[in-house]
């Protein structure tokens, strides 16, 4: 390498050190006013976590809570849903468009990865349909047993998996766990 190259090579780097420097100085203070204003405010943050009583819902039935603005499903499965639920493979599953490689069944999307407990009896899911947003229809509904969207015909199945119609994803399941035996802390 000549010694003009040599010195090219350097200038090229340097020039590239400062623009990345000055992109991320710009970035930043573009930045930063939209993060301020994102912050949510006090009362919207206490909010952000919630725990609810679930010492009243019985096998079979569901409890909806409004979480963050959302509707938020409650299950507690019977024996035949958790039954049905895990008795589908995930290469059955129609793919999950939103999973981290949609071309692949989304393994994550086992039964088992859905519930809060082990045995499978709590689901937890946010009660939005992943089509356009209306609020699937519960209590075994549907062709699959778990919960119908009328708005389009999005079917979901007993861990609220799409199985039929236009929806690209399976429910959302939120950040959730058991504070103790009674109640469930949702975020
Ligand atoms: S919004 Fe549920 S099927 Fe379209």
């Amino acid at each position: 390498m000549s010694h003009a190259e040599d010195h090219e090579g350097t200038r090229r780097d340097f020039l590239y050190y400062a623009t990345a420097g000055a992109g991320a100085v710009a970035t930043g203070a573009v930045v930063w006013p939209l993060v301020n204003q994102m912050n949510p405010a006090a009362d919207v943050r206490a909010l952000a976590s919630i725990r609810v009583d679930v010492s009243g819902v019985e096998p079979g039935t569901q409890l909806t809570v409004k979480w963050l603005g959302k509707p938020v499903f409650i299950r507690r499965r019977t024996a035949e849903e958790i039954e049905a639920g895990r008795a589908v493979s995930v290469e059955e599953l129609t793919i999950d468009k939103g999973a981290q490689n949609a071309n692949k069944p989304d393994a994550d999307a086992a039964d088992e990865n859905r519930t809060l407990d082990e045995a499978g009896e709590w689901l937890v899911m946010i009660g939005v349909c992943t089509h356009l947003g209306c609020v699937p229809i519960g209590d075994g509904a549907g062709d699959f047993g778990g919960w119908f969207c009328p708005c389009h015909g999005s079917h979901y199945d007993t861990a609220g998996r799409i199985r039929k119609g236009p929806a690209p994803r399976n429910m959302d399941v939120p950040v959730a766990v058991f504070a103790d035996e009674n109640t469930i802390k949702l975020g």
